[in-house]
């Protein structure tokens, strides 16, 4: 690392507090400069954006619109007006959702994929129930690897959407995003990524992906929580009518009829999460500060380390691939017959901190046969110290259960 690992460790003060943390997948830790960012909108200009001609307003204003063109050029994105915030990846996907099938017809197709997590499944067969749509998922090889083959079987010239993720929040399995969002549109189709567990972790290139939508959740990448947005091509978001209605996202509203704002406003209805929009920016200056190689090397060390280690553990299966280029950032395992509630327990009576049960990803549980499994992921500031420590956790965890 060009900057050391204690210099960003330095960054994160909650790490004195005495847990080894595990669990980035599910939230990411908050550095000094973004709970400085959210402090200062607090103590300092506490006003509504877009409303108010005094200072603070247009101070607030300007710092909620700044963080828009910071994550526009975060993930390389034409236009600034292709950002939309959100309160994260569920919320993006849900209006995604609805807004992509509003037009579809009886008998076109969603494909998604065994991988997802619930939020990028469920909004989609719900739309396909309401709508009488084909709801078809991409099945995974037996490493948890997505099946490509089964990829081409399944998009047809009927399907109108692919949603898939970058990246298995369950396994941390990477998926081919060039190669869906290219299958996706020689067949007409549009591609929708959930970058969730992607943009913590990669360099994110939305024109080099190709793909029409990009949604991700501000607190996996070192933001507040309640924050995160989408990526949306220009021309879908000018052909879209919005989903959700009210103040700021009308241009002019009459008993008979209404219009809508410019982009990307016309997408934020309401007041918005204007300190965690602000600190989400300073977030994503953060990871550049840091550099986005730089994580994206560190990530893939501490993955294939935890592999190394995992693999002298008896008693101990990971599921997923054995090749950590084929993951990033999560170690999802089972200790013989434990329940994976029961070894998370147990490890936090070491004081490690790891996520356990289905991860949101019931499907993919379904397939593999097992209810759950125990899973810890990685962020910028964990260290092998604390891979070290959860394998000697994993070692007492086993000496309770005598396995
Ligand atoms: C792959 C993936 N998609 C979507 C989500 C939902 O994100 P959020 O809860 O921030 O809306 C998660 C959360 O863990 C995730 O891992």
């Amino acid at each position: 690392m060009a900057i050391s690992l204690e210099q960003i460790r330095a960054d994160f003060p909650i790490l004195q507090n005495g847990a080894v943390y595990l669990d980035s997948g599910a939230t990411s830790l908050t550095p000094t400069p973004v709970v400085e960012a959210v402090t200062k909108y607090y103590t300092d200009y506490n006003a509504n954006i877009h409303r108010g001609l005094y200072d603070w307003s247009v101070e607030a204003t300007e710092g909620y619109e700044g963080a828009h063109k910071t994550l526009a050029a975060f993930v390389n994105a034409e236009h600034v007006e292709e950002m939309i915030f959100t309160a994260g990846t569920t919320s993006a996907l849900n209006v995604i959702a609805s807004m992509t099938t509003a037009n579809m017809q009886p008998g076109e197709e969603i494909v998604t994929t065994l991988l997802e997590h619930h939020s990028n499944f469920v909004p989609w067969q719900k739309a396909a129930e309401a709508k009488g749509l084909v709801f078809k998922t991409i099945n995974v090889q037996e490493d948890g690897c997505l099946d490509l083959e089964d990829a081409k079987q399944k998009i047809t010239s009927k399907t109108r959407v692919v949603a898939f993720t970058a990246v298995s929040n369950a396994l941390g399995v990477l998926t081919p995003i060039k190669e869906l969002c290219a299958l996706a549109h020689e067949n007409g189709a549009i591609a929708v990524v959930d970058g969730a567990q992607h943009i913590p972790h990669f360099k994110v290139d939305v024109q080099d992906m190709g793909c029409d939508f990009y949604a991700f959740s501000g607190h996996k990448m070192y933001g507040p929580t309640g924050t995160g947005g989408f990526y949306a091509r220009r021309e879908h978001l000018l052909n879209m009518e919005p989903v959700v209605f009210g103040g700021d996202m009308i241009s002019e509203v009459t008993i008979q009829a209404s219009t809508w704002n410019e982009l990307p406003w016309k997408f934020e209805a309401g007041t918005p999460h204007i300190a965690g929009g602000i600190g989400l920016g300073v977030a994503a200056d953060y990871m550049t500060s840091v550099g986005l190689e730089t994580i994206e090397q560190h990530e893939q060390d501490m993955t294939a380390y935890a592999l190394e280690v995992f693999g002298t553990l008896d008693g101990v299966e990971v599921y997923g691939p054995t090749d950590p280029l084929k993951r990033i950032g999560v170690v999802s395992f089972g200790i013989g017959g434990m329940h994976p509630h029961d070894v998370a327990e147990l490890l936090n009576r070491k004081h490690i901190a790891v996520r356990a049960g289905h991860h949101c990803a019931m499907p993919l549980m379904d397939h593999l046969a097992i209810p759950g499994t125990t899973r810890a992921s990685f962020g910028i500031y964990t260290s092998k110290d604390d891979i070290d420590a959860l394998a000697e956790a994993v070692e007492y965890t086993k000496s309770i259960f005598t396995v």
